[in-house]
């Protein structure tokens, strides 16, 4: 079953895609997410730069779609090596961070999980919902959101779980994140993250006490194979 989803309609001609374009600086002056990374706003920016903007960070269009079959591929390893590090937490739902092409999901609603999955990229949430429908047209409850670590809609100690995998370092504001986080986490929950260490900006660990959480550990993980780099992971509890 498949409880929220926000429809993507069909891209076709130059109108569609500045209507399209039009829609996402509204959708992101209203939310967190970098406004730079929108079309009128990525003209200026170098070649590689937007690459990796729309591939990855917030994908977009083909090139988005494209990044989503390669971070299928690179990062499938990281999203079910965390997944599998989760604990069962029965009934209580697992929050998904900038899922992706929906490896982790997908791993979680095959396990029984109920899922709630946050991302500003609507071609990312199209991917997830495409890679899991056949588990929810099987009973997998999976709740789909157009949403960021800020603004992912979750009322306060609702959720056990909540999971970023390669997204904490490209938070506007990652503090602000963390805050937001700990709240929809209920009392025993847990945050759980996995980042590139190469981009990942110094002091999550103690970004993670300062917002309200206790009992962090990180460690570092090597991803099998030889595409995806080195990880920085950390568990961090909210206090019972
Ligand atoms: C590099 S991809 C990683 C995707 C997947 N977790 C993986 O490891 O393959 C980053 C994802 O985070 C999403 N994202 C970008 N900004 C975000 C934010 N502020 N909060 C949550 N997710 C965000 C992007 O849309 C994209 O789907």
């Amino acid at each position: 079953m498949i409880i929220g989803w926000v429809p993507v309609g069909a891209v076709r001609g130059t109108d569609d895609r500045n209507r399209l374009d039009d829609h996402r600086k509204a959708w992101a002056d209203a939310h967190d997410v970098r406004p730079r990374r929108h079309r009128c706003e990525t003209r200026g920016m170098r070649l590689g730069e937007r690459i990796v903007s729309d591939g990855f960070q917030l994908p977009a269009g083909w090139t988005g779609r494209l990044g989503g079959l390669l971070m299928a591929s690179g990062n499938a390893a990281t999203e079910r090596h965390v997944v599998d590090l989760v604990p069962d937490r029965g009934t209580q739902d697992v929050l998904v961070l900038g899922p992706g092409p929906g490896i982790g999901v997908h791993r979680l609603l095959s396990r029984g999980a109920s899922v709630v999955a946050v991302d500003p990229s609507p071609v990312m949430l199209a991917a997830t919902l495409r890679r899991c429908r056949r588990l929810c047209e099987r009973g997998a409850t999976l709740t789909l959101r157009t949403g960021t670590a800020t603004s992912h809609g979750l009322g306060p100690g609702t959720v056990g779980t909540a999971i970023s995998v390669n997204n904490v370092m490209i938070w506007p504001d990652r503090m602000a994140g963390l805050v937001s986080v700990r709240t929809a986490l209920c009392p025993g929950g847990e945050l759980w993250v996995s980042a590139h260490e190469k981009w990942l900006a110094p002091g999550l660990t103690a970004d993670c006490r300062e917002a309200g959480f206790d009992d962090v550990e990180q460690w570092r993980w090597e991803p099998p194979g030889r595409g995806a780099s080195t990880a920085v992971q950390l568990r961090a509890r909210v206090e019972t």
